[in-house]
């Protein structure tokens, strides 16, 4: 009976083992691709969008998911946002240009 759970807890440790190696080796290389990727998304101009929409937009609230709302949606609530936030009309369509750069 002993030998028996002995064995079964070194397969089982084997089989733990085997575990962390491939989700140590899928981390180790996945989060470098993905953040090439959004990097690469993002020209100057959204990326300063994002800045701006960051830094703007969550001092009232949580900031929103770009992916939460359509364009069509988004349309009036960023009427609305623009002049709670006082954002100026560059600025605005610069927050404007990113979040439909995200959906
Ligand atoms: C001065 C405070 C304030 C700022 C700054 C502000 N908001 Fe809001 N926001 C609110 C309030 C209050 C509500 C809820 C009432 C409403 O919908 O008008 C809201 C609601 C929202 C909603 C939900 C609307 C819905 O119909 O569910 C979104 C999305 C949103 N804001 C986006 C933004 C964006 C984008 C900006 C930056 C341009 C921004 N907010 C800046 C106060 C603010």
């Amino acid at each position: 009976m002993k030998t028996k759970i002995l064995s079964l807890m070194v397969v089982m440790l084997l089989l733990a083992s085997c575990g962390t190696k491939k989700t140590a080796v899928a981390s180790a290389e996945t989060p470098p691709v993905n953040k090439e990727v959004k990097a690469a998304e993002l020209t100057p101009e959204l990326a300063a969008g994002k800045n701006l929409y960051e830094n703007s937009c969550a001092k009232c609230h949580k900031l929103y998911e770009p992916t939460k709302f359509s364009k069509e949606e988004w349309q009036p609530i960023l009427v609305r946002m623009q002049k709670k936030a006082k954002l100026d009309d560059t600025n605005m369509a610069s927050i404007t240009n990113y979040i439909h750069s995200q959906l």
